[in-house]
This record gives C-alpha cells, sequence and structure tokens, in this order.
C-alpha cells in the first residue's frame, strides 16, 4: 500500500490501482489519463451516509458537493448512495439532471447566481436554494413571487470561522466573498429580510468555512456559532431553524505524512455536539446536512502520464516533463499543493529528485516540485500523480488547445469510460 490502500505495487514493480495494472491502463485508454476508482467513491459516500443515519435516523442527510467532480457518471453514484448534491451553476445542475438525479435534491450554491440561472433552476424544479446575499434574495423572491412559486431556501451565514487552511479556500472568516456576515449584525438583518419577502420558504441556514480543514474542532466551533444564532433568531423572530448545513470541508491525504482524518467518528463527535447544544438552548433538533466534496472523490482518483522528455541541468535541476500539466491538475501553480508522484512502470534502487513539468507553454506549468522518482526515468516511462479525483477534472482547462483526459472508471469487474477524451474537433466545435 502507498499512501492510500487503493494502491500497491503488483510483483513485478509496477502500479496497481483498484486491483487494476496501470501501465496496462495507460496502453489500453492513452494518456494522459484521469483514472477513477468506484468502490472508493461509493466507499466514502456510506462514510457520511452511514453515519448520518447512525447519529441522526431520517433527520439529517449529506450532499456531494459536485465541484469536486463533476460528470453525468458521478451524479448517477451520488443519486444510488441517497444523497443529494450541491451545484452551483446551471451546467452542473444541468450534467445532474441529464444523469437522472432528482431535483427536489439538488441544493443550489453560488455567490454570483444571475436572473437568468435563477428562473433556470426555477424551470427544472431545483429543491432547494442557499442564497447567499441580499440581492440574489430579492431577485429570488420577485422571480418567484411573479410565477407564484414559493421556493424553499436556506441563508448563507459567515460564522467567522478560522478554518486554519490556505486561503482561497477559506470562507468562514468575516471577509470572506461568501455568505452574510455574523459580526456585522447583517446576517440578523438578512434573516428578517427573508422572513418578509414573498416567494420565499425559508428553512434554515446554511455555512461553509473551509476545504481541506483537519482542524479538530472546527464544526464544532461552528455549530457553537451557528446555535447561538439559532437561538438569537427564535427569540427575535420566533424563526424555528429546521435544516441546519454545516457545509463540507474535510481533508483528505496527499502526502505519506498527512493526518487521516476519520470521518465516522468526526460526525458522531460534531453530532453530540449538536444534540447537547441544541437541548441545552432548548432548539428543537434541525435536519442535520453537511455537503463533502473533496473528501467524496479526491482518493478514488489517479493521473497517469507518459514522459516526452528528461532534461537534467547539471548544477541546477533536472525536470520530468510529461504530456500533460496545468490543463489537467492546475493545483500545484494556484495553491501550491503538495501531491505524491509515482513512477507507474516500475521501482528502483537509486533515484533522483525532478520538478515534474507539464507541456504548457509557462515556466510555472509545474504539477509539482522535488519529486522523488527512478534516476533513470526516460521519455516513455508513465508517471502516477496520486489523489486527484477532487479539483483536477473540475477545473481543468484547454489552455494551449490541449484536449481535456477521459475519466476512466475501475469497478472490480470491468473498467470504462465515463468521460470520453477530447478530440481536437471538440476544440473547434464552438468556433464558428
Ligand atoms: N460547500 C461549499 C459551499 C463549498 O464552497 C465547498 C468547496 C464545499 C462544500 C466542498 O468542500 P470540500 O469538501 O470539497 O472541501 N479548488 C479548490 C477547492 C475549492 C473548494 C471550494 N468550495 C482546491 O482545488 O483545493
Amino acid at each position: 500500500m502507498i499512501l492510500s490502500n487503493n494502491i500497491t505495487r503488483g510483483e513485478d514493480g509496477s502500479l496497481r490501482f483498484a486491483g487494476w495494472s496501470v501501465p496496462e491502463l495507460a496502453k489500453q485508454y492513452g494518456t494522459p489519463l484521469y483514472l477513477m476508482d468506484e468502490k472508493r467513491i461509493r466507499h466514502n459516500c456510506r462514510l457520511y451516509t452511514g453515519s448520518f443515519r447512525d447519529c441522526f435516523g431520517e433527520n439529517a442527510m449529506p450532499i456531494y458537493a459536485g465541484k469536486a467532480a463533476a460528470f453525468k457518471r458521478i451524479y448517477a453514484i451520488v443519486k444510488e448512495a441517497g444523497m443529494g448534491i450541491d451545484a452551483v451553476s446551471p451546467g452542473e445542475i444541468h450534467t445532474a439532471l441529464s444523469a437522472g438525479f432528482p431535483p427536489e435534491k439538488i441544493y443550489f450554491h453560488g455567490d454570483g447566481k444571475t436572473d437568468a440561472d435563477i428562473s433556470y433552476a426555477l424551470d427544472h424544479g431545483v429543491g432547494w436554494f442557499i442564497v447567499d446575499n441580499p440581492d440574489e434574495l430579492l431577485a429570488l423572491s420577485a422571480i418567484a413571487a411573479a410565477r407564484g412559486a414559493v421556493q424553499k431556501v436556506l441563508l448563507r451565514v459567515t460564522p467567522g470561522i478560522d478554518p486554519h487552511t490556505y486561503q482561497s479556500v477559506n470562507t468562514g472568516t468575516v471577509d470572506v466573498k461568501f455568505g452574510v456576515p455574523m459580526e456585522t449584525g447583517q446576517a440578523l438583518a438578512f434573516v428578517h429580510q427573508a422572513l418578509s419577502l414573498p416567494g420565499l420558504d425559508v428553512r434554515g441556514l446554511h455555512c461553509h468555512v473551509g476545504s481541506e480543514v483537519f482542524d479538530e474542532t472546527v464544526f464544532e466551533d461552528t455549530v457553537d456559532v451557528m446555535t447561538d444564532f439559532m437561538q438569537q433568531i427564535r427569540e427575535r423572530f420566533g424563526f424555528v431553524t429546521q435544516v441546519l448545513n454545516v457545509g463540507g470541508g474535510y481533508g483528505v491525504r496527499y502526502l505519506d505524512t498527512d493526518k487521516r482524518i476519520d470521518i465516522p467518528a468526526r460526525i458522531r463527535a460534531v453530532a453530540e455536539h449538536l444534540k447537547e447544544r441544541c437541548a441545552a438552548f432548548g432548539l428543537e433538533l434541525p435536519f442535520f446536512m453537511m455537503e463533502p466534496g473533496r473528501s467524496i472523490v479526491a482518493d478514488a482518483g489517479m493521473t497517469v502520464y507518459t514522459v516526452s522528455s528528461v532534461k537534467r541541468i547539471p548544477g541546477y535541476k533536472y525536470y520530468v516533463v510529461v504530456d500533460g500539466g496545468m490543463t489537467d491538475n492546475p493545483r500545484y501553480p494556484l495553491y501550491h499543493a503538495p501531491y505524491t508522484v509515482l513512477n507507474a512502470d516500475r521501482e528502483t534502487l537509486f533515484y533522483a529528485v525532478y520538478d515534474l513539468a507539464g507541456r504548457c507553454c509557462e515556466s510555472g506549468d509545474i504539477i509539482q516540485p522535488s519529486v522523488k522518482l527512478p534516476d533513470d526515468t526516460a521519455r516513455g516511462d508513465h508517471i502516477a500523480v496520486c489523489t486527484t479525483g477532487a479539483y483536477n477534472y473540475s477545473m481543468a482547462s484547454n489552455y494551449n488547445r490541449l484536449p481535456r483526459p477521459p475519466i476512466v472508471m475501475l469497478t472490480e469487474e470491468n473498467s470504462y469510460v465515463a468521460v470520453r477524451r477530447e478530440t481536437l474537433e471538440d476544440l473547434n466545435a464552438l468556433d464558428l
């Protein structure tokens, strides 16, 4: 086992993912290639659904944050798991609906919904809106009321909690662009306003403090702040919070040195804490929700490349250049995100340190710096980057007019293409 128990080496030293030979898959499907371990996705879903059921019975539901990886097959798997989804755009909603996902279990998020987005979601019977701000609230109210509709909503508030994660995924502190802050009193006014508007059925609250969260107490702290707020809005407006969604965010292991989070244990602790707090305040236990993305799909993913060149600059640096890059994985250039990188074909006694570079025309196109790979790594070798199931395909681009890789799903019985490789014709498809 390397990093995760779905990554092993065969007797010949070649890499196996979900029991399948990675070099063989590379040969069969070509590279660059995204692989996804379907069994692992289902397992990760069950970590949430199982512990939600144990802790709350039917009074809770985890929803999958599709932004981590959105394509039809994944929505079908999540549907089978009995989860809802968090969708942030008509594109994600359309993909989910095309996969037969029930619209009533779609929670429409986002801080920038346009009138057209709102109408699209109403047209398609999307069950829930997570309203991010007063402008959206007014727009949704007007559009829903004009149709004679009443839309279920959760109000997104910002609890003022630092999730101790990296800057671009911190969404909990007062000064972020998401939600309405409590500290300034604006969240109270937001709830008050929502309760007075037509076309809205205000059911509860939403918050999300950040992503790649390892800190043990972040969700308990969030529950503290949210239950305080629930009590305040009950006192001030007589409003009973029927639904409480505390967002996503549990971190995953990109490196062997990363902590392993016991998700069911964490959920149990959060559930107990919420129950205690509600009992102490005499609050009705709300329908409880979390919306994990990364922890559902990250360790189900692996990206496979073929080496195009190896550049050794004596006294300076060694590079391994592969046939993909920041187009299929922009996370190192964006966040300095760490990854475990392996030669998929073989192990060796002697290693050298290389920067794993992509094929894009900029020096910043580094998939991962300073990785240990066999010292004789050469053109044609296969390189695997682990834990790429989240925020890789979904953040991929066509920079330099590079086609996006396919996603091949691995089950115990077979492998199949869930998203096909883009062709050169696809790249021209929109040009008139
Ligand atoms: N709910 C909301 C409102 C969110 O904004 C997010 C993530 C999630 C749930 C899911 O969080 P997760 O369980 O995946 O941590 N592109 C970045 C991650 C951005 C996260 C955005 N929001 C990355 O590649 O690390």
